[in-house]
């Protein structure tokens, strides 16, 4: 038997988890952490059992389908906000209706920008809202212990449910809820998709054990990690086609379905892993090349790729 039986509520539980739990909690600062099997469950276990019926959501336009899957499994009202556009946010929290939830992610996953925290925190306080923040591109990335972009005790304070996933930076599976002891205890009772579903394996939850001690022990990765982005960067200034990103998310736009597709195998003719998103995932017109830069790529790979865009 290698798996964890059952749900956590029934045979899956187990000291391992409980332990990682509060080791992630530590890591996190929080008062306690949940494990879920992805963060895609994790949004959902988040957005269908915390709003009720007369409350509102609204997240950004850009969230993750997770997040938007998540609010549709609500009996709260949704809406969107233009992409970090705090005005559009401020003109909703004014219309919103019952406990409002702000849904934002520190890094978005389609054009490597942040979200502005520090000013969304002021005007989420100012309206009273609760923030929800994921944290799926910065986990392990950014922050002290690889604990992402919320980390200043203002935002660690004021952002009342942040999520961690495994499968990105921490190059393992998984993902976890942190907040106060209130709210993972509400998790627990009434998460759909934390109680209806088998638990991680126990190797799984070791894995993610495992991983913070290694990142821990090889912090200078976050250092390496921004070295290669920079020479990205600087390999790229003089590109009009891209986002706004300075993290390991970067994008070349390559309007079309078709030219970039046809631009992504060329590139991976050349050896490079690069993908294309295309629309619906993204809007039509800006379908994008999206790359993602890793620690252990080399300089000389880095300028050829540049070298290679700038052919396009
Ligand atoms: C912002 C964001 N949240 C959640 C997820 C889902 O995480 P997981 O892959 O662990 O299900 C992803 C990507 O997959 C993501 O980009």
């Amino acid at each position: 038997m290698s798996g964890a039986t059952g749900s956590r509520l029934l045979s899956g539980n187990s000291r391992l988890i409980q332990e990682v739990e509060q080791k992630l909690a530590s890591i996190f600062k929080s008062e306690a952490a949940l494990i879920l099997n992805s963060g895609y469950s994790a949004n959902l276990a988040i957005f269908s059992s915390l709003p009720q019926r007369n409350d509102t959501i609204l997240y950004d336009e850009l969230a993750h389908a997770s997040i938007k899957d998540g609010a549709r499994l609500s009996l709260a009202k949704r809406f969107s906000f233009r992409h970090n556009d705090m005005n559009d946010l401020e003109a909703k929290l004014k219309r919103a209706t019952g406990n409002i939830y702000v849904a934002i992610e520190s890094v978005y996953s389609m054009d490597g920008d942040e979200c502005p925290l520090e000013d969304l925190i002021t005007l989420t306080t100012k309206h009273g809202a609760f923030v929800v923040l994921d944290e799926a591109h910065s986990t392990g990335t950014r922050g002290a212990t690889g604990r992402g972009i919320a980390t200043s005790s203002r935002s660690l304070k004021t952002v009342d449910v942040r999520l961690y996933t495994f499968g990105k930076g921490m190059g393992v599976h998984g993902a976890c809820v942190a907040g106060s002891r209130n709210l993972i205890e509400y998790l627990i009772n009434f998460a759909r998709p934390f109680i209806y579903t088998t638990a991680l394996t126990p190797h799984s939850i070791a894995a993610i054990d495992c991983s913070f001690d290694y990142l821990n022990k090889n912090i200078h990765l976050q250092s390496d990690l921004t070295e290669n982005i920079n020479s990205f960067l600087k390999g790229i200034s003089a590109f009009p086609n891209r986002t706004a990103s300075r993290s390991a998310i970067q994008t070349v736009i390559v309007p079309g379905n078709s030219n970039v597709r046809e631009a992504a195998s060329g590139l991976q003719e050349q050896g490079f892993d690069i993908r294309p998103i295309v629309s619906p995932t993204v809007p039509a017109g800006s379908e994008r090349l999206r790359i993602c830069i890793h620690t252990y790529n080399t300089l000389d790979e880095i300028v050829k790729l540049t070298e290679e865009l700038k052919k396009l």
